[in-house]
C-alpha cells in the first residue's frame, strides 16, 4: 500500500479534564476521498486540528509526508464574511496570486466571473466554492475541508461533492472532509470514518452504513440513506457476511438518545 500523506497513530486530545479524542488512528493515502462523520461535538474539528498540529496531543503521534502540500478550509473562517472584500482580494490572502491564476482557479471550481464581486454578495454555494478555490491555489496533495457544505441545500451539497470528485480526478489530490450529513457525503467518499470521541466504525460507505455502531450513532434519521445502500448491497453480496444481524451492542445504546446530527 502507498505511504500515507498524513496519519494519526492512537492520538488522544484533552481540553481541561475532558478527553475529546481517545485513541484515534487514521491514515489518508494519495487520491483517496475520506470523510469523517459524527454528531456535533464528537471531536471532528479537533481531529482535523490535531492532524494539522494546531492542538496539543495528550498521547499518540501525527505524521505527515515530508514536504506535504496542504490546502485547508476550516469550519469557521477567520475572515468575517460581511467584511468588505472582493473575491480577488480574498484569494490573495495571505499569498498574492496573479489575475490569471485567480481566474483559472475560479473557473476550475465553477464560479468564473466572480473575481470582482464582494465576498458578502456571494450565495452560499459560491462562497464555499471560493473557499475551495483559495485552498487549491497551493496545488495541494491533500485537501482538508471541515464541513465544506454547511449552509447549502441538498442540491447545492450534491453539486459541491461532485466538484470535489472532479478536483480529485483533475489534480490527483487526496481529500479529507468532515461532515455531519449523510447520504451525499457517503456517496462521494471512498472511505468513511465514524467518529464519536473515538473511531466507532470505518470502511466503505456501504460497510459503514450497515454497521450497528453507525446506526446507533445516527439512528432512524438515516433510513433513506440506508435504503439506498442496502439496495445496492442486496444485489452485490449474497454471503450474508456484512449483514446487520440486529445485534446492537449494549454499550452503544446510550448514544441512541443523543441523536445530535444537526442539518
Ligand atoms: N479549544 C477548545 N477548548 C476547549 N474545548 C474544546 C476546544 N475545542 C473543542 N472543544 C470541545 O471539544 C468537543 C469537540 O468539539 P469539536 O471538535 O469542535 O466537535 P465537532 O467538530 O465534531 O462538532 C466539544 O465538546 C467542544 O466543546
Ligand atoms: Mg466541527
Amino acid at each position: 500500500m502507498t505511504a500515507p500523506l498524513i496519519s494519526a497513530d492512537r492520538i488522544c486530545v484533552r481540553f481541561g479534564g475532558a478527553e475529546v479524542l481517545h485513541d484515534v488512528s487514521l491514515a489518508v493515502r494519495p487520491a483517496e476521498i475520506v470523510t469523517i462523520l459524527g454528531p456535533n461535538g464528537s471531536g471532528k474539528s479537533t481531529l482535523i486540528r490535531a492532524l494539522l498540529g494546531m492542538v496539543p496531543l495528550a498521547h499518540g503521534a501525527v505524521a505527515r509526508a515530508p514536504g506535504l502540500r496542504l490546502g485547508y478550509v476550516p469550519q469557521k473562517l477567520a475572515v468575517d464574511r460581511t467584511m468588505p472584500m472582493t473575491v480577488r482580494r480574498f484569494l490573495s490572502l495571505p499569498v498574492r496570486v496573479s489575475d490569471a491564476a485567480a481566474a483559472e482557479v475560479l473557473a476550475r471550481v465553477g464560479v468564473e466571473g466572480v473575481a470582482n464581486r464582494q465576498m458578502a454578495a456571494l450565495s452560499g454555494g459560491q462562497f464555499q466554492r471560493v473557499l475551495l478555490a483559495r485552498a487549491l491555489l497551493s496545488s495541494p496533495q491533500l485537501l482538508i475541508l471541515d464541513e465544506p457544505t454547511q449552509g447549502l441545500d441538498q442540491p447545492g451539497e450534491a453539486a459541491f461533492y461532485q466538484l470535489i470528485e472532479t478536483v480529485r480526478q483533475d489534480t490527483g489530490a487526496a481529500v479529507l472532509m468532515v461532515s455531519h450529513d449523510l447520504h451525499v457525503v457517503m456517496a462521494a467518499s471512498d472511505r468513511v470514518i465514524c467518529l464519536n470521541g473515538h473511531v466507532c466504525c470505518e470502511g466503505t460507505p456501504r460497510v459503514v452504513s450497515n454497521a450497528p455502531e453507525y446506526r446507533a450513532l445516527f439512528g432512524l434519521g438515516t433510513k433513506g440513506a440506508l435504503a439506498l445502500y442496502q439496495h445496492d448491497h442486496d444485489h452485490d453480496h449474497h454471503n450474508g457476511h456484512d449483514h446487520d444481524h440486529g445485534h446492537d451492542h449494549a454499550h452503544f445504546h446510550p448514544h441512541r438518545h443523543e441523536h445530535t446530527h444537526a442539518g
